[in-house]
């Protein structure tokens, strides 16, 4: 099922949705009963009027936080308040969202330590309106399948997505870690891409601390990743372009992208570098390789100063963000097989916590209809609607 466009929306539910997220906003904000009324008295009447609401600067940061806050399948949730928010409303055409795009690198980047942001585009998710970043993430790797003789290179998430590039003209070197550019669309225009500014692309080449020949691997991964395919919703209002960025935790990189069979799946050429026997799954060499290969990644990205947290402190933070959620007075949703990290899970304390659960809050980032077809990472459809995760 599609996500609804403002037309199916009746005025009645957006003027709830609009006034329910108000008043948690407010009270969270603590401001003044006087004000929150005056402000639900305003809204109802732009949306009467116009059919739509804007939100006020303070309102898109704070919901923008919220939807952080909310997001059930974030471990490194206790800094949601820390989010900076940019607000990129009036940015119009593609060339603005890139400028936009490259702001929000530099301010996100910040020589290495990251800081968590967000750029919020326009709202409008009718058809031949919609702001669309096409780039699951702003950057990442392309993706080559490969052909008869020639071998598979990149990574293979971005295979659909790259040939998307290469068919509006982009062309890679072919290799494993070519940097896609940034694919913009407005409305139904055709999409225009834009090569993103060396210097806002941070990489870190991977080392070891202490097996010298890691290096020769030439493993590499970037600093910042930048989910750029969500829709943010807040209060009723959907904004379809609302890229965010946190730091990453070494899992996501040693564990998943660079040792996911259907990814980099390094973790042979890792075992053997180490001289571990892969004839027999009882030398255990998966697992001592993903070991070396996320110590090499928290290595690295100290050694190149660039923020990185590992899975046992971000499991603790995740823990006193459930804590610190309680003692104000709200649940926190939670999705348990995302929440444990890819490696070593028992040993972190929300193996044991069976209690989480998926939560409607409001507001929340939603997965969207992909921006182009054939896209290999898009989601279930079942993901793709606004409709309640208990009634699918
Ligand atoms: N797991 C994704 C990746 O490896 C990134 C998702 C967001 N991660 C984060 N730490 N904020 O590229």
């Amino acid at each position: 099922m599609e996500i609804q466009t403002r037309e199916e929306v009746s005025l009645e539910v957006q003027l709830e949705q609009a006034e329910s997220f108000l008043r948690q906003c407010y009270s969270e904000l603590e401001k003044s009963p006087a004000e929150l009324n005056r402000r639900i008295e305003a809204v109802h009447k732009e949306l009467s009027l116009t059919g739509t609401y804007i939100h006020t600067a303070e309102e898109l940061t704070h919901g923008s936080r919220m939807a952080w806050r909310h997001n059930s399948r974030c471990i490194g949730r206790l800094f949601w308040h820390t989010l900076e928010v940019l607000d990129a409303r009036q940015a119009e055409t593609a060339p603005q969202v890139a400028e936009a795009l490259f702001r929000h690198l530099e301010r996100a980047g910040n020589g290495g330590r990251i800081r968590p942001v967000m750029t919020v585009f326009r709202s409008g998710t009718e058809p031949g309106r919609a702001i669309r970043i096409w780039n699951h993430q702003l950057i990442r790797y392309a993706g080559y399948p490969g052909q008869d003789e020639q071998p598979r290179s990149g990574d293979p998430a971005s295979d659909a997505f790259t040939a998307v590039c290469r068919e509006l003209g982009w062309q890679g070197s072919g290799g494993d870690f070519d940097v896609l550019p940034l694919v913009i669309s407005i409305g139904d225009e055709p999409p225009s891409w834009f090569t993103i500014p060396e210097a806002l692309v941070q990489e870190v080449p991977l080392s070891h601390p202490e097996i010298e020949q890691f290096g020769g691997l030439g493993l590499r991964w970037y600093a910042v990743p930048v989910v750029s395919d969500m829709l943010l919703g807040i209060g009723g209002i959907r904004y379809p372009a609302a890229p965010f960025n946190g730091w990453y935790m070494e899992t996501e990189i040693g564990s998943r992208n660079l040792g996911d069979t259907g990814r980099y799946n390094r973790l042979p050429a890792v075992a053997d570098l180490l001289g571990l026997d892969r004839s027999t799954n009882t030398s255990l060499w998966k697992d001592r390789a993903l070991l070396e290969l996320n110590r090499a990644v928290l290595h690295s990205f100290k050694l190149a100063g660039v923020s990185i947290v590992d899975h046992h402190t971000a499991a603790d933070q995740f823990v006193r963000f459930q804590e610190q959620e309680r003692q104000k007075g709200r649940e926190v949703s939670g999705k348990w097989h995302w929440l444990i990290p890819p490696m070593s899970p028992s040993s972190t304390p929300i193996w044991e916590d069976n209690k989480l659960r998926e939560l409607n809050f409001s507001p929340r980032l939603i997965y969207q209809k992909p921006a182009f077809s054939g896209r290999n990472s898009s989601p279930p459809p079942d993901e793709t609607s606004m409709k309640c995760p208990f009634h699918r």
